[in-house]
C-alpha cells in the first residue's frame, strides 16, 4: 500500500487514536500468566498486539475478542502454559520478542521465536545477557538476531541487573523472568522508561518495589485477573499533535490520551519548539493517567532536545523531526542511537526523507541537526517502519508538492485505520492498494 498526500490543509474535529501498543501487549501477557479472567477495553486491534493473543493461543490461553476493543483472557497461571506446535511468530513485535523471551526463559518447555524480515534483524543479545545470568539457556544468530531457540527446564535465580540502556522492554523482560526465578530480581535503569510493566504487575496483585531508582521482585507470587481500560496511544496521537502543530489553523481535540509521565516527552518537547497543547481534565483511569488534549497551530521554532526528554519520547522522533523541519531555526538531538536499532534505522531513514523534501539535515551516530525549511514533494521510503510511514504523511500539511509514501502496510501494526482518521481531520491523504 502507499500513501499520496496532497499539499496543505489543516487538522480539525475531534478524535480518539487505537488504543496503546505498550499496555496492550501486557495486558494479554499479564492476562494470560494470571488466576481467572481479565477484560481488557480499549486493547489494540494492530497486528503486533494480535500476534502476541495468537501466541499465547497457541500455548493453550483461550482468549475471547478483540470484538471493539474488549478481550476476555481465561488466565492458566504463571504454570499454565503449554508447549507451542510450532515457532511462535511475534510479527513485527520487538516488544513481543523481548518479553516473550522472559516468559519463555521460565517455561518447562522449549520454545523458538521468529519475526518479520525487521524484527529477524534486530538485536536481542541486550535480553540474552540478563537472561543467561539467571539461568536461562537461549540460542541465537552469531548477531544476536533472531530465531530465539529457548530451552525449556532451566530453574531461574533471581539477579540485580544494572541495564547497560535506558530499555522498557529489556526492563520488562528480566521483571517478566524474575516472576519464575528464586529469590529477588532487580534492575536499575541509566534513565525512566516506559513503567506500564510495574504499574501493571500491581494492577494484577503482585508486589513491585522502586525504591531509590531500583526495580524489584521475588519469584514465586501469583497474578490475579483483573479489569484493564486501555487508554489511546500517545504515540499514536503524536502524529496528530504535530499536524495540527505545524498546519496554520488547526484545531484538534485528541481524546483519553495515556499521560504516564514516562511517556509525555513529545508533548515536553513540542511544548518547548512553542506548540499550543492544553491538557483537558487529566484523570486516573485503573492506574494510569489519562487526559484529553487539544492541540491549535503555532509557529515552532527549533531546539536542542533535552537528553533527558529522550527516552520519554522514543517512539515520537519522526514525528518530532517533521516538526522540526517546519520550524523557525535549528533542532539538535543528541543521546538516541537507540534510534537506529527500531523497527528501522530512524535516524537513517528519515534523513534520507528529509533530503528528498529539500529539507537540510545532518544524521550524527546518536542523533540529527535539522534545519527548518519549506518541505518539497517527492516519493519517500518507509522501509517498512509504520512511523517513518505516519511521520511523512503529516509532512503533506506543511509541503508544496505532493508527497508520496511507499510501502505504507506495516502502519497497521500500531494504527490501523490511520489512513481514514487522518483523511478525517483534514489531511489530504489517499490510500493506494
Ligand atoms: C516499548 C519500549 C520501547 C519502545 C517500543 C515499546 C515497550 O523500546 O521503543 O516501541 O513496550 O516496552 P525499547 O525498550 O527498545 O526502548
Amino acid at each position: 500500500m502507499k500513501y499520496v498526500i496532497e499539499p496543505g490543509g489543516r487538522l480539525s474535529g475531534d478524535h480518539r487514536v487505537p488504543g496503546d501498543k505498550s499496555m496492550s501487549h501486557r495486558a494479554v501477557m499479564l492476562g494470560a500468566l494470571a488466576q481467572g479472567t481479565t477484560e481488557v477495553s480499549g486493547f489494540l486491534e494492530g497486528e503486533d498486539a494480535l500476534a502476541t493473543i495468537a501466541a499465547f493461543r497457541s500455548m493453550g490461553v483461550p482468549i475471547e475478542g478483540p470484538v471493539d476493543g474488549q478481550l476476555t483472557v481465561s488466565g492458566v497461571g504463571l504454570s499454565g502454559l503449554t508447549p507451542p506446535s510450532g515457532p511462535v511468530d511475534l510479527g513485527n513485535a520487538g516488544t513481543g520478542m523481548r518479553l516473550f523471551a522472559g516468559i519463555l526463559a521460565g517455561q518447562p518447555f522449549d520454545s523458538e521465536l521468529v519475526g518479520d524480515v525487521s524484527l529477524m534483524k534486530r538485536p536481542m543479545g541486550r535480553v540474552i545477557e540478563p537472561l543467561t545470568k539467571m539461568g536461562a539457556v537461549i540460542a541465537a544468530e552469531s548477531g544476536g538476531t533472531p530465531p530465539l531457540l529457548i530451552k525449556g527446564g532451566q530453574p531461574l535465580r533471581g539477579v540485580h541487573y544494572d541495564l547497560p540502556m535506558a530499555s522498557a522492554q529489556v526492563k520488562s523482560c528480566v521483571l517478566l523472568a524474575g516472576l519464575y526465578a528464586r529469590g529477588r530480581t532487580s534492575v536499575t535503569e541509566p534513565a525512566p522508561t516506559r513503567d506500564h510493566t510495574e504499574r501493571m504487575l500491581r494492577g494484577f496483585g503482585y508486589t513491585v518495589d522502586h525504591v531509590n531508582g531500583v526495580i524489584g521482585l521475588d519469584g514465586g507470587g501469583e497474578l490475579t485477573g483483573t479489569q484493564i481500560d486501555i487508554p489511546a496511544d500517545v504515540s499514536s496521537a503524536a502524529f496528530l499533535m504535530v499536524g495540527a502543530s505545524i498546519a496554520p489553523g488547526s484545531d484538534v481535540v485528541l481524546r483519553h490520551v495515556g499521560m504516564n509521565p514516562t511517556r509525555v516527552g513529545v508533548i515536553n518537547i513540542l511544548t518547548l519548539m512553542g506548540a499550543d497543547i492544553t491538557v483537558l481534565e487529566p484523570r486516573d483511569v485503573g492506574g494510569e493517567p489519562v487526559a484529553d488534549l487539544r492541540i491549535r497551530y503555532a509557529g515552532l521554532r527549533g531546539i536542542d532536545i533535552p537528553e533527558d526528554e529522550v527516552p520519554l519520547a522514543i517512539d515520537e522522533f519522526p514525528a518530532l523531526f517533521i516538526a522540526a523541519a517546519c520550524a523557525e531555526g535549528t533542532t539538535t538531538l543528541r543521546g538516541a542511537s537507540e534510534l537506529r536499532v527500531k523497527e528501522s534505522d530512524r535516524i537513517a531513514a528519515m534523513a534520507e526523507g528529509l533530503n528528498t523534501l529539500g529539507i537540510d539535515n545532518q544524521p550524527t551516530p546518536d542523533g540529527i541537526i535539522i534545519e527548518g525549511g519549506r518541505l518539497g514533494g517527492g516519493a519517500v521510503n518507509t522501509y517498512h517502519d509504520h512511523r517513518i510511514a505516519m511521520a511523512f504523511a503529516m509532512a503533506g500539511l506543511c509541503a508544496t508538492q505532493t508527497i508520496e509514501i511507499l510501502d505504507c502496510d506495516h502502519v497497521a501494526t500500531s494504527f490501523p485505520g490511520f489512513a481514514e482518521l487522518a483523511a478525517r481531520a483534514g489531511l489530504k491523504l489517499v490510500a493506494y492498494p
